[in-house]
């Protein structure tokens, strides 16, 4: 396993690119979820520095808590709250460029300005979700969607 991340300065696009096959070694013969899921939250803040970058998995019909890198967040959401439980109960992504003008939304931090939600799905069920936030409006686009989607497909639940 890879200890070292090579951080790549360039567009959004170079980034993931050159993030996508260390994320890959970095989770190589490892089978534990919250393993992965921390040090995939630790990769992607490394490369992005976004506000916040952390799972919420899914117990017991609400969501809960997992590894995250960023300020402390709320604990648990539930079906349809927020842009995280939204992401869940529609089971797709959520691009939200001005977290304000999202109805419902759940503000952990009053620095995040825009946010990016993605489905973890497994047998057609949601079984986490994928939340970034980012201290500017409007900082998530298409490319972060289907970069993230692939993302979090390398986790195994
Ligand atoms: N803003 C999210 C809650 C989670 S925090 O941003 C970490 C939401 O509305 O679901």
């Amino acid at each position: 396993m890879a200890e070292d991340l090579q951080i790549m300065t360039g567009n959004k696009t170079e980034q993931y690119e050159s993030l996508i096959p260390q994320l890959k070694a970095l989770l190589a013969g490892e089978t534990d979820p919250v393993a992965n899921m921390a040090n995939l939250v630790a990769a992607l803040k490394e490369q992005f520095g976004w506000l916040w970058v952390g799972f919420y998995v899914v117990k017991n019909e609400e969501l809960v808590l997992a590894p995250f890198q960023g300020p402390v967040a709320c604990t648990r959401i539930k079906k349809g709250r927020g842009v995280c439980g939204s992401s869940w109960a529609r089971a797709q992504t959520l691009v939200v460029p001005d977290v304000e003008k999202f109805p419902g939304h759940i503000a952990c931090s009053s620095l995040s300005k825009s946010e990016i939600v993605v489905p973890v799905i497994r047998n057609r069920q949601v079984v986490a979700v994928l939340d970034v936030d980012s201290s500017e409006y409007g900082h998530f686009d298409n490319t972060d969607q289907q970069y993230l989607e692939t993302i979090v497909n390398l986790v195994e639940f």
